[in-house]
């Protein structure tokens, strides 16, 4: 059996996402995570992971954190929910959400962030995290790629080779302006049969200085760590304490 399933935006995928981004280490990522947060507010119980996918960070994290999780795709979210049982999950957007409550972390990963299309995008949802945070809170938030690293054309394979699961991806790379577009085209093979699945997705191509001052318009006290936790470097923001 061989079906074709017509490209639409978003994560058409959920049940594939684990198995596609399986080279992450995400024990590693907690680890630093971690350090990186107690640094700035030592006793920071508490934590929200913003487009959380699939939960992967929230699984690491929960050993030091009380965690939470929010995404806007109901099908990441199911999957989240069935690693993480009780840790509480909402659907939300980064832009504009409101959970009537403050955390004393909150991160956005994996480049996340680069779903915002233009700065003012990428303003409200700076702004819209940094209201989450307790005083003294930090947010951490990995970016997408600047835009003169994002080269149209660059041709990229992914492959998955798991005994009950063959996964193809290839990735076609375009540039428009200052938004980066992934045409990713998949061959998904399991023992009922093989797929192919089409997925256009894109992000905003976004400046160290666009990133910087959505950070300092959320009255954040900013940071930029270099390595990160993936090369793409880290924006860190620390709310002022209370007085
Ligand atoms: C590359 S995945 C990263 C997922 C997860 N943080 C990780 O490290 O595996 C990007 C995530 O952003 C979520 N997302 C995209 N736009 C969003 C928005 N406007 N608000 C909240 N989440 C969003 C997607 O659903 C997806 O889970």
């Amino acid at each position: 059996m061989r079906r074709v399933v017509e490209a639409r935006i978003g994560y058409p995928l959920p049940h594939l996402y684990d198995a596609i981004y399986s080279y992450k280490d995400y024990g590693a990522d907690a680890a630093r995570l971690t350090a990186l947060i107690r640094a700035r507010n030592p006793s920071a119980r508490t934590l929200l992971d913003v487009a959380c996918g699939t939960g992967k960070h929230l699984e690491t994290l929960q050993g030091e954190f009380d965690v939470e999780g929010l995404d806007l795709d109901e099908g990441l979210l199911e999957v989240a929910g069935e690693r993480l049982g009780d840790v509480p999950l909402q659907r939300g957007d980064m832009r504009d959400f409101d959970l009537g409550r403050r955390f004393a972390a909150v991160t956005c990963l994996f480049s996340a962030i680069g779903h915002m299309s233009d700065s003012g995008e990428l303003d409200a949802a700076v702004a819209t995290m940094a209201r989450h945070l307790e005083p003294g809170g930090v947010l951490i938030v990995e970016p997408w790629l600047e835009p003169d690293v994002w080269i149209a054309g660059r041709l990229h394979l992914l492959t998955v080779d798991e005994p009950e699961l063959k996964v193809a991806r290839i990735t076609v790379p375009e540039k428009h302006g200052i938004t980066s577009v992934m045409n990713f085209h998949y061959l998904v093979a399991t023992p009922e049969g093989v797929e192919t699945h089409a997925e256009r997705m894109e992000h905003g191509l976004f400046t160290k200085d666009e990133y910087r001052a959505a950070f300092e318009r959320a009255g954040l006290t900013t940071e930029h760590d270099e390595e990160g936790l993936t090369g793409r470097g880290l924006w860190i923001g620390t709310a002022a304490s209370a007085a």
